[in-house]
């Protein structure tokens, strides 16, 4: 049988990740010891109280049901933690939708607001996940620089007016991976000037909410004042509560949004497991005492690379929060040559900058996963790496 894919699946290419993985699983079977700094998949295990829940919740006869949705305990659950952490009031029933992990949520959502011929608002580089949502919803990317000379903020300024116009939905990630740019109040105060003003849907993925160095932490998009009347907010438990395998997240904000989601969601699925929405629960009940360690910790290594990196005139993105670091590497080669030879001489594995798009040519991303007595390995080892 000759098995033709349809047109669209020509826009999702291959993963590089998948390469990179064997070839390091080849180096490491010809004698290599890896350093993994690929995936950003938390090493850290789930807090004890979580893992316990879960396991008594899976342990009752009555969980394996169909959940369907959200359990109002896991909306009610996000609710108190958004006015906790960020004064910001959210209605369990109206303004939040869980997704089953973020990259559903990502993938999906615009299926559910854009058309084909209209433009999505990204950035370059961006997470992987926006490009596949766009592409299957049919609309078109525009992307938006993330440079040094803005702070790493994308400039709305600058997108030109006719592609404002046609703009439908506008997506940012900030502490973004791979840049680990921050947001401010007043750089969300410009964002709901934007989307007022040409009426475009607002998506804040806030996966890294819970990773920072200083201070009181990254602002939520919805704390900002008229947020809610132009967008949501997506945050997930994989990231800031090592929950990345149970695959739970929300969507939350804008009640007439989450409306139209809601009806896109029950045509797709059937709903968590409830013992990961109960688990969920409790982590986000605890969340300042689980996540404490978690800054503490991903700090400490944060320092450890970024001043590694500098030592050897790598030019890392200075930030005070997020997961990665992304490095201009001072070397005349290739991103993705770069990464196969570091795996090649070193057995240190990163994600070359392109794989988020043209402009990380030249950039590798470190994902801060490892202790920092690894990471010192990591650095010690790119000093003895040979590019000609
Ligand atoms: C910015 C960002 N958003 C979303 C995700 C997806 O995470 P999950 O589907 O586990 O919630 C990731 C994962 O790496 C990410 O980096």
């Amino acid at each position: 049988m000759k098995i033709v894919p349809s047109k669209k699946m020509s826009l999702f290419t291959p993963a590089i990740f998948g390469d990179l993985k064997n070839f390091a699983k080849q180096q490491q079977a010809k004698g290599m010891s890896l350093i993994d700094l690929s995936l950003g998949s938390p090493d850290l295990p789930p807090h004890a109280k979580i893992r316990e829940h879960l396991s008594y919740r899976a342990g009752l006869a009555e969980s394996y049901g169909y959940t369907l949705t959200g359990t109002q305990r896991f909306y009610d659950a996000v609710s108190r933690y958004y006015k906790r952490r960020s004064n910001v009031d959210l209605d369990p029933t109206t303004e939040i939708i869980q997704t089953i992990g973020s990259q559903e949520g990502l993938v999906h959502l615009p299926i559910a607001f854009c058309d084909p011929g209209d433009i999505v608002l990204s950035t370059n580089p961006a997470y992987v996940a926006y490009d596949a949502g766009i592409h299957l919803a049919g609309a078109t990317p525009y992307y938006m620089p993330q440079t040094a000379d803005n702070d790493y903020l994308p400039d709305l300024d600058a997108v030109p007016e006719e592609v404002a116009q046609k703009a439908k939905l506008l997506i940012l990630n900030l502490p973004g991976n791979p840049v680990p740019a921050m947001p401010s109040l007043a750089y969300f105060e410009k964002v709901i000037a934007f989307a007022k003003k040409y009426n475009v849907i607002v998506l804040h993925d806030a996966a890294y909410s819970e990773f920072y160095f200083t201070g009181e932490g990254p602002i939520s998009f919805l704390a900002a004042p008229g947020a809610k009347e132009v967008g949501m907010e997506i945050n997930s438990l994989s990231k800031s509560f090592s929950l990345a395998g149970t695959r739970i997240a929300y969507i939350a904000g804008n009640a007439d949004m989450i409306a139209v989601l809601k009806q896109l969601k029950s045509n797709l699925d059937f709903g968590i497991f409830e013992p990961i929405q109960d688990a969920a629960v409790v982590a986000l009940d605890h969340a300042e005492e689980i996540t404490e360690n978690l800054r503490a910790t991903f700090s400490v290594r944060h320092k450890t690379l970024m001043n590694g990196l500098r030592e050897l005139g790598w030019d890392a993105a200075p930030s005070d929060g997020g997961m990665f670091v992304w490095a201009k590497y001072p070397y005349d080669i290739d991103c993705t040559d770069l990464a196969f030879k570091l795996i090649e001489q070193i057995g240190v594995v990163t994600v070359p900058g392109t794989v988020f798009g043209t402009a990380g040519q030249g950039y590798l991303r470190l994902a801060l996963v490892q202790p920092k007595e690894v990471l010192q390995e990591a650095v010690d080892r790119l000093k003895n790496v040979s590019i000609s």
